[in-house]
């Protein structure tokens, strides 16, 4: 296809907003998918992401849209919406030339739209502003049309009025995209040699690692033989093709265009997103290529069963490669045995991962408590702590630093007042406070990750009965006051419940955290104890009662010596599983109680 003829496109917006049911009536209106075979949210193709209603990963397709007499080759990469997967977004609009902004009328403008906005500004993306629900009768299509005016300073006329749903203005949008987006260039003005940005990766067990990329020079044709820089891997194509959606082979891929490669390279590990691709023999020098991101959260996953160790191992390996923002490195505990330090993006993230492990796998896990990373300063000097069970001991300190994040949240105006009361109560610091569109006001905010973990985003939206959005970013390291709190169940230790706490809600906290434990934990045939400890104290206590069995039950009159002599097998019986001690806790009590059970 001629240069001319190729856009390059996303769509971006705040979560919810109908970028995967828009992205569906594209494909539908031009005839990319059959109407049989169409189901809502075609690209979101995991399971996962099916039922919670989420895109999780970056999904790339090909239109061919005609218009008048003229057909053009349309790539848009759909993008998850979510805050903690902003990396996808930020590497899909790496290998585009727009995007569509697309924001909710019922909504209208809310952080994310925000936040990812900036991200398509600051690669001099040309934007495509559009307002999409208009179908629903509490549609606010002009307020949120003057709205878009503000933020991004375009024409009011020049904005798309959209219904995902009912396909409405959807060819117009098109049209749009056709008129606006520039055609895709090459990089290399030398017109030698062939090169492309790989944005994605998949890998199947015949075919091995399969490449997404974005040619920027030349052309990449079958059997080529390749190069991949950072991985310094040589391969040859074999095979090339197009998202159609499904992957369809093509045997060529050409400057401008957005496809995959087969490699055949099945060594994991070694490669990474944002590396290059370019013909061997008149090699280009390599793009770029993508910041790497840093994990905001850390949590601690071992298998339940160490035999499972490997299998962990090998699961974590294949996860990364489709999802480069996850890191991990292995470590060991003394009560669980060999697993993995993680680093996630947030909450939401780790719970897909963890998630992801148990169904794709078949892993039983138990997930530590997630923490943020502390620089904690001892007398031996600086060290950053990334897991609460290595947490020091109060006054063993010198001091405390912890990340902060900046946050805007944006609320209607009536819910000013509940919100500030939220962000007090999590040590949040109040910035400016501006109005924004007709009746909306922006408030921007300090705060400590931690705080921004215990919930916030939960509490947010109820405080706002769901009308609050919010974005964020990392800010810098501040002095914190914070201690550990470790869990005691049944006498022993349990790593995997430590968290660091501001010591200003150490009670508060102990009692929930025992109080849901109490809840979730099993009831086992002897009577245990369920303990927070913190700053050298036992700080709230909760039992759980015995399973009574009826040993002598079936004993029918008689012998007082046969009953006494069962009781007291029964009593040694239980003697010897509270030596052994350990109550066995399921995966689901860690993931409820991660989860903030507060
Ligand atoms: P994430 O990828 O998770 O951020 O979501 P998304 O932006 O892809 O949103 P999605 O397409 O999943 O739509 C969210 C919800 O809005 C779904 O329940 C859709 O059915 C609904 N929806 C999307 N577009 C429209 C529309 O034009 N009109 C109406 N009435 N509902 C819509």
């Amino acid at each position: 296809m001629e240069l001319q003829n190729i856009r390059n496109f996303s769509i971006i917006a705040h979560i919810d907003h109908g970028k995967s049911t828009l992205a569906d009536r594209m494909l539908e209106m031009t005839g990319t998918v059959e109407h049989r075979k169409m189901k809502e949210q075609l690209l979101d193709s995991m399971d996962l992401e099916r039922e919670r209603g989420i895109t999780i990963k970056m999904q790339p397709v090909r239109i061919a849209y005609k218009e008048g007499d003229s057909l053009y080759e349309l790539n848009l990469i759909d993008t998850p919406g979510h805050i903690d997967f902003a990396y996808e977004v930020s590497r899909s609009l790496k290998a585009v030339e727009g995007a569509v902004l697309l924001v909710d009328a019922t909504q209208g403008v809310q952080a994310q739209t925000i936040s990812v906005l900036g991200m398509a500004e600051e690669l001099g993306l040309t934007i495509i502003p559009a307002v999409n629900k208009v179908d629903l009768a509490v549609a606010r299509v002009e307020e949120t049309k003057v709205e878009i005016v503000e933020l991004i300073g375009c024409k009011y006329e020049d904005i798309c009025e959209v219904s995902g749903k009912t396909g409405q203005g959807v060819d117009e949008l098109l049209k749009m995209i056709v008129r606006k987006v520039p055609p895709p260039k090459a990089h290399s003005d030398t017109g030698k040699g062939s090169r492309a940005l790989v944005f994605d990766y998949a890998y199947s067990n015949h075919k091995g690692l399969i490449f997404y990329l974005r040619v920027v020079d030349g052309r990449i044709r079958l059997k080529d033989n390749l190069f991949l820089h950072a991985a310094k891997e040589k391969f040859s194509a074999l095979e090339i093709g197009i998202f159609a959606p499904e992957m369809k082979p093509t045997g060529e891929l050409c400057v401008g265009e957005i496809g995959y490669i087969v490699s055949g390279v099945k060594k994991l590990g070694t490669t990474t997103v944002g590396d290059t691709v370019t013909s061997e023999k008149d090699s280009l020098p390599p793009l770029p290529g993508y910041r790497s991101v840093m994990p905001v959260v850390w949590a601690s996953l071992y298998p339940e069963s160490q035999d499972d160790f490997t299998t962990l191992k090998q699961a974590l390996d294949r996860l990364k490669l489709q999802d480069a923002s996850l890191s991990f490195e292995e470590e060991t505990s003394p009560t669980l045995g060999r697993g993995f330090r993680c680093g996630f993006l947030g909450m939401l993230h780790l719970e897909i991962i963890s998630e992801r492990l148990r169904r794709e796998f078949n892993l039983e896990l138990i997930v530590a408590m997630p923490t943020v990373s502390y620089e904690v300063e001892t007398h031996k000097g600086k060290e950053i702590i990334y897991s609460a069970a290595l947490f020091p001991d109060d006054g063993t300190m010198k001091g405390v630093s912890e990340p902060w994040v900046l946050a805007t949240v944006i609320t209607p105006p009536e819910h000013l007042g509940s919100v500030m009361q939220l962000c007090y109560e999590h040590e949040a610091e109040v910035g400016d406070t501006v109005a924004f569109g007709k009746d909306r006001m922006s408030v921007s905010l300090l705060m400590p990750l931690r705080e921004l973990m215990r919930n916030f985003f939960d509490k947010l939206k109820s405080a706002s009965s769901g009308f609050a959005s919010l974005s964020y970013e990392l800010g810098g390291l501040r002095k914190a006051d914070v201690v550990r709190m470790d869990v005691l169940v049944a006498d022993e230790p349990v790593t995997a419940f430590a968290r660091v706490i501001s010591r200003k809600r150490v009670d508060e906290e102990a009692q929930a955290l025992v109080e849901s434990l109490q809840k979730h934990l099993p009831r086992t045939q002897f009577a245990y104890k369920i303990q927070a400890k913190a700053l050298g104290r036992i700080v709230a206590s909760r039992s759980v009662s015995a399973l009574r069995k009826d040993v002598t039950g079936y004993l029918y009159g008689g012998d007082i010596t046969r009953k006494k002599k069962l009781l007291e097998k029964q009593k040694k019986g239980k003697k010897k599983m509270q030596e052994r001690g350990k109550v066995n806790i399921p995966q689901q009590v860690f993931l409820k109680v991660m989860r903030g059970s507060e």
